[in-house]
């Protein structure tokens, strides 16, 4: 009798093995077979390489800006000399080697300043926030975007940014070269 029952034990512990062996093999399996996440355009960005436009930050000033609602930073736009050129001449489409780049931070108040003032007015850029983003004219690179590469960096690194989405926004300023900045004199 407790033969009988250690034939069954063992051949339960052997199910029990298989199983756990089948289950290894189908989870490594699904592992190489579902490919890595991809934008739902398939787009990645190689834009500049990869690598941030070395001393992009000392490039002159083209304007500010205050977002508001769910980004609320403040922002600055600075253009590479091409850009400054095409901007002061008013020059449209902006020519290849244009590139303009836009940082951001986040909007906080200053009590320093305010004691100055003497009056809770004060609003100043505090920590990064939201990445550095460009935009670089090659209008044969790309063509397919109105002329213009996207990218953004966080933390200096490139991300994988849906350039579609970039490119369909600013579509709304097609007539200005799909720019919105306007140079603040
Ligand atoms: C929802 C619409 C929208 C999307 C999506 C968007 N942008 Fe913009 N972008 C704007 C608007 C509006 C401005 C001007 C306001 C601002 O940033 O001060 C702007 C400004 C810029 C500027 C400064 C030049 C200009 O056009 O004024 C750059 C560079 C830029 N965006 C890059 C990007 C990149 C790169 C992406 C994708 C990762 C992107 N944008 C996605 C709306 C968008």
């Amino acid at each position: 009798m407790s033969e009988k029952i250690n034939y069954y034990r063992r051949r339960y512990m052997r199910r029990i093995a298989l199983l756990l062996v089948a289950i290894v093999m189908l989870t490594s399996v699904v592992v190489c077979i579902v490919p890595p996440f991809r934008h739902a355009d398939g787009q990645t960005a190689p834009v500049f390489g990869g690598k941030i436009p070395p001393g992009y930050r000392d490039w002159p000033l083209i304007s500010v800006a205050r977002e508001k609602g769910s980004l609320n930073d403040i922002r600055a736009k600075l253009g590479n000399d091409v850009a400054l050129e095409a901007y002061r001449q008013e020059k449209l489409p902006f020519p290849d080697g244009t590139i303009i780049a836009r940082l951001a931070w986040n909007y906080v108040p200053s009590e320093e300043n305010d004691k100055a003032f003497g009056d809770f007015q004060s609003f100043v850029a505090g920590s990064p926030k939201e990445g550095v983003q460009f935009m670089v004219k090659d209008s044969r690179k790309y063509a397919s975007t109105g002329g213009w590469g996207f990218a953004q960096f966080n933390d200096g690194k490139p991300t994988n940014v849906a350039v579609n989405s970039c490119f369909s926004c600013h579509a709304i300023v097609k007539d200005r070269d799909f720019v919105f900045t306007h140079y603040a004199p």
